[in-house]
C-alpha cells in the first residue's frame, strides 16, 4: 500500500514539460490583462512609480528598512560611485504575535526598531549633516500606489495578518510611529521587496531587467515599457519605463496540476482562493505540503507505525528549512533525516526505507515547485522579450532563503530552465544570479533617487 501510495503522490505532482510551458502562456496572458485592468487578471501588475533605475552614480547616505519574509532589517547605507557601503545593518526577527496583532503594534514594533538604530548611527556620514534622514521602505506586500511614497495595502500574504491594515496608507502608518518616537526621518520611498532587489540588482550590474523573490512568498518584477501598461496609473514616465510589481504569487489557472493536498492546505489558510501558485511552492508552504502528505502516509499507510505521531497532525510544524536539510541527507543512514524527524516530529527509530519515503517525498514536492517557478520566471523573459534571443546578457536577479539556502531546488529550477524551457543559444545568455540582501540597497537607492537635497 506504502509504494503504491508514492507512486501516485509521484505522478500527481509531476509536472511535464508540455504543461510548464502551457502554463507559462497562460501567465502571460494574465499578465498582459493585469497591464490593462488588474480587476480582470489573478496577477495585478502593480505600477510600482519607480521609473527610473539606478545609474549607478548615486552618492550619499541613506536609510533603509526592509520588511522582509522573514526578517526586520534597518540599514545605514553609503552610496559611493557605483559602491555601496553598509555602515550598520540590523537584523530582527519579527515575533509571530506582532504578525497577527493590531496594525499599530506592528509599526510600533518597526519604529522601535529604527529608532534603537537610529541613536546608534554616525550622524557625520548623513547626507546634508542636520537635515532630515531619508529612508527607503521596502514592505514586501501588495500595495495599490499612486506615487512613489505612498501605498495603500491590498492584502496581507505570507503569514502576516495583522488587523485593521488593508486599504491603509503604508507610508502614513509607518511615519505616525516614527513621529510618536520622535524619529526625525522622511519616507521618501515604498517599494516592494522584489522591486528593491531589482534596483539593488541593477546598482551593481547594468545587464539586471527583471528581479525574483523565493523565499517565505514568492513574486517577480521587471522592467516595462510604459505605453504597454494600459490602466490609468498617472503622467507616462519620460524615460518610457516602468518597473511592475508582478505579485504573480497569485496566479490561478485551470491549467495548474492542483492536488488534493493543495485544495486542503488553501482552505484551511487564513486567505483561501489566494495566492494559489504561492501557495504550491514557496517557503512558507513547501513545508506544510510534505507534512500533510507524511500525515496521509501515516493514517492510511502506517509510514510511522500503527500510531500516527500526534506532532504529525500540527499545522506548520514542518519548516522547509527541515525539508531542504532532509532532502540534501548525503549519508549512507541517512541520519540527518533521522535527526530532523526526532527533534521536530517527536518520531524515533525510523528504519532506513521508511527515511527513504520521507525523503522522496521532500524530492517530489521540491521538484514539483522548482519546475513551477521556472515557468513562472521563463514568462518574465517572454514579457521582456528576451526568451527568443540571444543578442546580450539578460540578468534576472534572485533572493530570497528558498533559492538561497535550498540546494537541490535551485539546482532543479536553472536546469529546468536551462534544459527544457529555453533554447540553447538563449539559455547561454540568460543568467539567473543571487544577489543577497539586495532589496535594501535597493530601497537606499530609490530613495536616493527621490531625495530632496538634490
Ligand atoms: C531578502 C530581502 O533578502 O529576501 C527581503 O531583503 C525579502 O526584503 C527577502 O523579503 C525574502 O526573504 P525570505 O525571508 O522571505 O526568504
Ligand atoms: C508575497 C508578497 C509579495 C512579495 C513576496 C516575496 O508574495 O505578496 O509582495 O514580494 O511574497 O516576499
Amino acid at each position: 500500500k506504502l509504494e503504491e501510495m508514492v507512486r501516485k503522490i509521484e505522478e500527481e505532482f509531476w509536472v511535464p514539460v508540455e504543461l510548464l510551458k502551457e502554463l507559462s502562456d497562460d501567465m502571460v496572458l494574465m499578465m498582459q490583462k493585469g497591464l490593462e485592468d488588474e480587476e480582470s487578471s489573478s496577477i495585478k501588475m502593480l505600477v510600482s512609480y519607480v521609473d527610473s533605475l539606478p545609474s549607478g552614480h548615486e552618492e550619499g547616505c541613506f536609510y533603509a528598512l526592509d520588511l522582509g519574509g522573514t526578517n526586520l532589517r534597518v540599514m545605514q547605507v553609503k552610496l559611493q560611485g557605483n559602491r555601496t557601503i553598509e555602515l550598520k545593518a540590523e537584523s530582527y526577527m519579527v515575533p509571530p504575535k506582532i504578525k497577527i496583532g493590531k496594525l499599530h503594534e506592528l509599526f510600533d514594533y518597526i519604529a522601535e526598531k529604527v529608532s534603537h538604530v537610529f541613536e546608534s548611527v554616525k550622524a557625520d556620514f548623513d547626507t546634508v549633516p542636520g537635515k532630515k534622514r531619508e529612508l527607503g521602505f521596502t514592505f514586501s506586500f501588495p500595495v495599490h500606489q499612486t506615487r512613489i511614497n505612498s501605498g495603500t495595502l491590498l492584502d496581507w500574504t505570507k503569514d502576516y495578518d495583522a488587523k485593521d491594515a488593508i486599504g491603509k496608507d503604508m507610508v502614513v502608518e509607518l511615519s505616525k510611529a516614527l513621529e510618536k518616537r520622535a524619529i526625525d526621518v522622511n519616507v521618501t520611498a515604498l517599494l516592494n521587496d522584489t522591486v528593491g532587489t531589482l534596483a539593488g540588482g541593477r546598482f551593481n550590474n547594468k545587464n539586471v531587467v527583471a528581479a525574483v523573490i523565493l523565499g517565505t512568498g514568492m513574486n517577480a518584477a521587471y522592467i516595462e515599457q510604459s505605453e504597454r501598461i494600459l490602466k490609468p496609473y498617472g503622467l507616462p514616465p519620460k524615460s518610457g519605463q516602468m518597473v511592475i510589481n508582478t505579485e504573480w504569487g497569485n496566479f490561478n489557472s485551470s491549467l495548474l496540476p492542483l492536488t488534493d493536498y493543495d485544495c486542503a492546505l488553501d482552505s484551511d489558510s487564513p486567505n483561501h482562493h489566494k495566492q494559489i501558485l504561492e501557495k504550491m511552492l514557496s517557503g512558507r508552504y513547501l513545508g506544510e505540503i510534505v507534512r500533510r502528505i507524511l500525515l496521509s502516509l501515516a493514517d492510511d499507510a502506517a509510514l510511522f507505525g500503527d500510531i500516527v505521531p500526534p506532532k504529525l497532525r500540527q499545522p506548520y510544524v514542518l519548516g522547509t528549512d527541515i525539508v531542504s536539510a532532509m532532502h540534501g541527507d548525503k549519508s549512507t543512514d541517512l541520519s540527518v533525516v533521522g535527526k530532523c524527524l526526532e527533534k521536530v516530529l517527536e518520531i524515533t527509530n525510523v528504519s532506513l526505507e521508511k527515511k527513504k519515503v520521507v525523503v522522496k517525498i521532500c524530492e517530489v514536492v521540491a521538484t514539483r515547485g522548482a519546475r513551477l517557478s521556472a515557468f513562472a520566471i521563463l514568462s518574465i523573459l517572454k514579457m521582456l522579450g528576451k526568451d527568443k534571443t540571444s543578442a546580450g546578457e539578460t540578468v534576472v536577479a534572485i533572493d530570497g532563503s528558498l533559492f538561497g539556502k535550498y540546494e537541490e531546488f535551485k539546482l532543479c529550477l536553472q536546469k529546468t530552465l536551462a534544459d527544457e524551457l529555453l533554447d540553447e543559444e538563449v539559455s547561454k545568455m540568460v543568467v539567473l544570479r543571487q544577489f543577497k540582501d539586495a532589496s535594501g540597497i535597493g530601497a537606499a537607492v530609490v530613495a536616493a533617487s527621490q531625495s530632496i537635497y538634490d
